[in-house]
């Protein structure tokens, strides 16, 4: 086992981990731990923009970005976290185009604009143009872009290095330790500060536009740690992902003019939301979509999926606007976009909940309390900027503010931080694991568990749910957690074991799923993406509040999820009813 010793640890290498990285390398000696090559990262596959109030095409103003924001998050935004991102928006694009992001532009040079679900002017008036964008390949430029950047600053990247515990001692974080792919090692990590940036959970549902690698890994060593996870019941369903497979078809689309068509080729988002049509927030388009299906107006042989038509655009601004994406609708369903509408379903996109954080990007063990040394941002996190449901654009513009933020903020303690001792045999909890699935000699399989896990998060615990549904999704994640338990794999090696790495990422989900739908079971409302068919309307007496989830283990080694509640922070907005 080998020790090594940084001021500050940087978890994940996305956009969040990275821009954090070019901040505390300035300012602290900083290692990157990350189980991707930085480039690989997942904010590669975000699309359609990143917002901020510039003003570049239209009038705009921070505020009004604040409103949507709280709004589109069905009031459970904390909203002094909003303010913040929203405000410091403009500088954190300024910064980006200044590092080099090639951003598409105007006929006069400025930073071009486009339309975006749930952003308006004036209060919720009509659709503005805030998304700054590269085509429809922003999160690809934006990686690329911080990765270039922090090459220049010298960043240190220990390159698939699979974080699988934190250390604690005495309350403080002591440090991290890494599962080293290429060599099957356990390294410590000792640091003074550990910034958790590894990105979302959506590998617990079927059809999904995530990676294969966005098993909540981070979320997972922190609820095992006795950490809550924020909110989890709230996870994001994208309207557009591309039928049966999930890849993102970006809602920017819809912001140069796609639309939604019934198999009557009906525009129905008329009917859902008369102000906002097509660009109403996600949670409303995707269950329009499904309610749109359920009443036997869906497309295909099969009733099963809606169109999304871009015939009526001309092909020379699909080709400058949306490349990527009508690429993908050619390369995987053999359907020419210049003539022919394209079949989508709603995907798993994104967890709105996550390990919660102040505006600094500190953790909290409690509803008050935070764990010195520790920090997150991004969508592992929980800072409470999208509530119930995030608006597009806003999950690149969260990385960059808050990764900013925690870069610097855990630089700062580390500067004035001593280390934390190490606890005895820090690698001892890791080794255990590895050497249990390792050695196993059990009758269950990594594939047939992860696609039982997924097909009833799909059926149970998607854009509609019921009590019954998400009973149902409990018995079976518990189910499938006991079934885990008699897991085996078949590469018993050391070197670049992705068996054992899979079978790691498949506990976390599980984990992670059962923390979902326990949350979800309790919310007995409807709000953002999560929609309770039982409880229909919003509940603010009862539930203006977030949930805070943590993991108990019994005296067996069994373990169960206790649920407790967060007021929301309220500045500016009290909740209206949500209309687009
Ligand atoms: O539709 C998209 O381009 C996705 C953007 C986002 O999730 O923010």
């Amino acid at each position: 086992m080998q020790i090594h010793q940084y001021d500050t640890v940087i978890v994940g290498a996305g956009g969040a981990g990275m821009r954090a990285a070019i901040e505390s390398t300035q300012r602290s000696r900083t290692a990157v731990l990350t189980k991707l090559y930085p480039t690989r990262s997942h904010t590669g596959a975000a699309q359609g923009g990143m917002c901020a109030a510039l003003a570049n095409v239209e009038e705009d103003n921070w505020e009004w970005h604040t409103f949507d924001t709280v709004k589109g998050g069905d009031y459970l935004v904390d909203q002094d976290a909003a303010e913040i991102m929203c405000k410091e928006a403009i500088d954190a694009v300024l910064d980006l185009e200044k590092m080099g992001l090639p951003f598409s532009r105007t006929d006069q040079g400025r930073i071009d604009q486009r339309r975006f679900g749930g952003h308006s002017r004036n209060h919720g008036e009509a659709p503005v143009r805030r998304s700054c964008y590269a085509a429809d390949r922003t999160g690809h430029m934006i990686l690329q872009t911080l990765f270039q950047n922090c090459v220049k600053h010298g960043v240190e990247f220990f390159n698939e290095f699979y974080v699988l515990d934190l250390l604690i001692n005495d309350g403080k974080t002591a440090g991290v330790v890494a599962y080293e792919l290429a060599t099957g090692e356990i390294h410590v990590f000792q640091a003074k500060a550990v910034v958790f940036a590894s990105g979302g959970t959506g590998k617990m549902f079927k059809v999904t536009s995530n990676a294969h690698t966005l098993t909540g890994d981070g979320q997972a060593v922190a609820l095992r740690r006795g950490l809550p996870l924020e909110d989890m019941e709230f996870f994001q369903f994208h309207p557009t992902g591309i039928w049966r497979m999930g890849i993102l078809l970006t809602e920017g689309a819809r912001g140069e003019g796609g639309i939604l068509r019934n198999k009557d080729g009906e525009r129905f988002m008329e009917r859902y939301a008369p102000v906002m049509k097509d660009l109403a927030s996600r949670d409303v388009c995707s269950r329009a979509i499904y309610s749109e299906i359920r009443a036997g107006r869906g497309c295909g042989p099969e009733g099963d999926h809606v169109y999304l038509d871009l015939t009526h655009l001309p092909p020379e601004q699909l080709d400058a606007k949306l490349p990527d994406i009508t690429e993908f609708a050619r390369t995987y369903l053999g359907i020419e976009p210049y003539t022919d509408p394209i079949p989508i379903q709603p995907t798993a996109h994104y967890a709105m909940g996550g390990i919660p954080t102040n505006v600094e990007g500190e953790v909290l063990k409690n509803n008050t309390d935070i764990v010195p040394g520790l920090y997150a941002a991004g969508e592992v996190a929980c800072v409470s900027v999208h509530g119930a449901n995030r608006l597009g654009t806003n999950s690149l513009l969260d990385i960059n503010v808050f990764g900013r933020r925690a870069g610097i903020a855990a630089a700062a303690y580390a500067d004035t931080a001593e280390f934390v001792e190490l606890p005895a045999d820090p690698g001892a909890k890791v080794q255990a694991m590895v050497d249990l699935l390792r050695e196993s000699t059990g009758t269950e399989s990594v594939a047939q568990i992860r696609k039982e896990l997924q097909e009833s998060m799909d059926t149970n615990a998607s854009v509609y749910r019921t009590g019954k549904t998400l009973e149902q999704a409990v018995a079976d994640v518990q189910a499938l957690k006991e079934r885990y338990q008699n897991v085996a794999i078949q590469d018993k090696g050391m070197r670049y074991n992705t068996d054992l790495l899979e079978a790691i990422e498949l506990g976390n989900l599980l984990d992670l799923a059962e923390v979902l739908v326990v949350s979800a079971l309790a919310r007995e409302e409807s709000r953002g993406g999560h929609y309770r068919e039982d409880f229909p309307t919003r509940d603010d007496v009862k539930f203006m509040q977030h949930t805070m989830a943590y993991q108990e283990v019994a005296a067996d080694g069994s373990t169960s999820i206790r649920l407790d509640y967060k007021p929301v922070v309220q500045t500016r907005y009290q909740p209206m009813e949500r209309k687009y």
